[in-house]
């Protein structure tokens, strides 16, 4: 895994996109995973920014880690609609290149495999952008979800649900179920780069990074992939015992 330290959150972003537009310029039919949260907005804004001026996504597909279960998908809330709005549109990606899990599904576990099948026949993911729960979730994929864990119905933790009722008028309006990839779908991606600002993400950085692999912190699986990156500010990075120099690659 490697981690690098940037100045701020902005410059998270831009270095993520970096990553991202290098891959993309090599195969402008990859496949994309895309993150949902405040986290990645500094790297979509940088991504739009490269599309202005010239970067073609009008080839690639897109795939969302996770749904709320019960939201419909033109409610700006839904995740349906942030990849529409925050990704597809600005990037110029095809709607049909999309897959986002249907939470509205009246079979969840059909809606899940028909999500992964769909994912296999497109090829996998070619890289991922995550991010990181402030109790080392990723995706949907809560504390005690097995590493190898498949697509599925699963529950939000109340953490996350409380951190997730800034979008929702009242804290008992955020749904109780999802979606969501599983760790194990997840860590099948050819690549990840994991984006982390703010001193609030700084103890599940540290649990992934040098914690013990565990589903306690399902984002540790990041130690056993092949081709990790974590991008962090320097307020992500505190929480780490060896601290990586600003503005410097470390593998570790
Ligand atoms: C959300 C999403 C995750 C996201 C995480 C962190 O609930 N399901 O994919 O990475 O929580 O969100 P944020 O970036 O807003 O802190």
């Amino acid at each position: 895994m490697d981690v690098v330290v940037v100045a701020d959150a902005e410059s998270v972003g831009r270095h993520a996109a970096a990553l991202v537009l290098d891959r993309v310029r090599a195969d402008p039919s990859l496949v994309l995973g895309v993150a949902t949260g405040s986290s990645p907005m500094s790297t979509y804004r940088a991504l739009h920014e490269a599309r202005r001026r010239g970067t073609d996504f009008s080839q690639v597909r897109c795939v969302a880690l996770d749904e709320y279960v019960g939201i419909p998908e033109e409610d700006p809330r839904s995740y349906h609609a942030f990849v529409r709005r925050e990704i597809a549109e600005p990037l110029g990606v095809r709607s049909d290149h999309l897959l986002v899990l249907d939470g509205n599904a009246p079979d969840h576990e059909g809606a899940c495999a028909t999500f992964e099948s769909t994912l296999r026949d497109w090829g996998g993911v070619a890289i991922q952008l995550l991010g990181i729960g402030r109790n080392g979730h990723v995706g949907f994929n809560e504390p005690g979800s097995a590493l190898d864990s498949r697509t599925r119905l699963t529950t939000l933790s109340e953490t996350t649900r409380a951190d997730n009722a800034r979008f929702f008028p009242r804290p008992e309006d955020v749904p109780a179920y999802c979606l969501t990839q599983g760790v194990g779908t997840i860590a099948e991606a050819r690549r990840i780069v994991l984006v982390a600002s703010g001193p609030h993400k700084a103890a599940a950085v540290a649990a992934a990074v040098q914690g013990p692999v565990t589903e306690a912190c399902p984002a540790s699986f990041l130690q056993q992939h092949p081709d990790a990156t974590l991008v962090l500010d320097p307020q992500a990075a505190a929480g780490l015992a060896d601290q990586p120099a600003s503005e410097s690659t470390r593998a570790r």
